[in-house]
């Protein structure tokens, strides 16, 4: 990282995990461990069902609550999604979009997450969006070129000013809930590549303040030599974001 460049950003990914009462708890433990550690911005994304429950723990402390999707248009027959607006309704201002998992699972492609990101940017919100290459393109020697070009596709049609508000969080697929952690090379390979690439379309003022985060199996014992690397401005943390103590070992890597 380079705190004097941009801002270090630490975000936990509960996925499908947490009940309301269980996220009230796990904030209320939390809270008072990361009280003041103000070095590194801390956010939580949860499931929608949970986001309240959760702000209302977090009132009043340096956490953040954030969702995990949200859709492209404001309203209308689109079973089971919500909207921009419907978040900013509740005070959320902070989203993750294009998360692997959503890719895989769900078929978004670089078009909607496009779609999705210039949406909660047109609502003022802080977009988190995903990407990174699959284990194939890795092994096929592929991954500057997939990254790059899903940076492109992702980004089209944003500007330079919206970028104020957009985190990219590099996820290389094969290192996402495996157990496997990309090294900390590679990391910082990939993260200069996506911010090469970011110079290339807003050049390097917006290149260089964008914040550009890892994720994959990020743990209380990996994040200090992630975090040492200097494209590599936070991490993205799904499993352990939800053990308090793991969470904040590696906020208290960042400070
Ligand atoms: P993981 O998940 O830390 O469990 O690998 C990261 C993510 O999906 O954002």
């Amino acid at each position: 990282m380079n705190p004097a460049k941009r801002r270090t950003v630490i975000a936990g990914n509960w996925k499908m995990n947490f009940t309301p009462a269980e996220a009230t708890a796990f904030i209320n433990e939390i809270k008072p461990m990361v009280a003041g550690k103000d070095n590194c911005d801390i956010i939580f994304c949860a499931p929608f069902v949970s986001i309240a429950a959760a702000m209302e723990a977090a009132k009043g402390s340096n956490i953040v609550i954030g969702a995990e999707n949200v859709h492209y248009e404001a309203k209308g027959a689109y079973t089971g999604e919500v909207s921009a607006e419907m978040l900013k309704a509740i005070g959320v201002n902070t989203v993750l979009v294009g998360h692997s998992e959503r890719r895989q699972y769900f078929g978004e492609t670089d078009e909607t997450v496009n779609l999705r990101t210039k949406a909660a940017l047109a609502a003022g919100m802080r977009v988190i969006l995903c990407m990174g290459e699959v284990k194939e393109q890795r092994l096929a020697g592929i991954t500057n070129e997939i990254c790059a070009m899903q940076i492109k596709l992702d980004l089209a049609g944003i500007s330079a000013e919206d970028m104020k508000n957009v985190i990219i969080a590099y996820e290389p697929v094969w290192a996402i809930g495996t157990g496997l952690t990309a090294t900390p090379e590679q990391a910082e390979d990939a993260c200069a590549v996506i911010r090469a690439t970011l110079a290339e379309l807003y050049g390097n003022e917006v290149a260089e303040a964008t914040t550009i985060q890892y994720g994959g199996s990020m743990n209380d014992g990996n994040a200090a030599e992630l975090l040492s690397k200097t494209n590599v401005d936070g991490g993205l943390i799904g499993g352990a974001s939800l053990v308090a103590k793991k969470f904040t070992a590696i906020v208290d890597a960042a400070q």
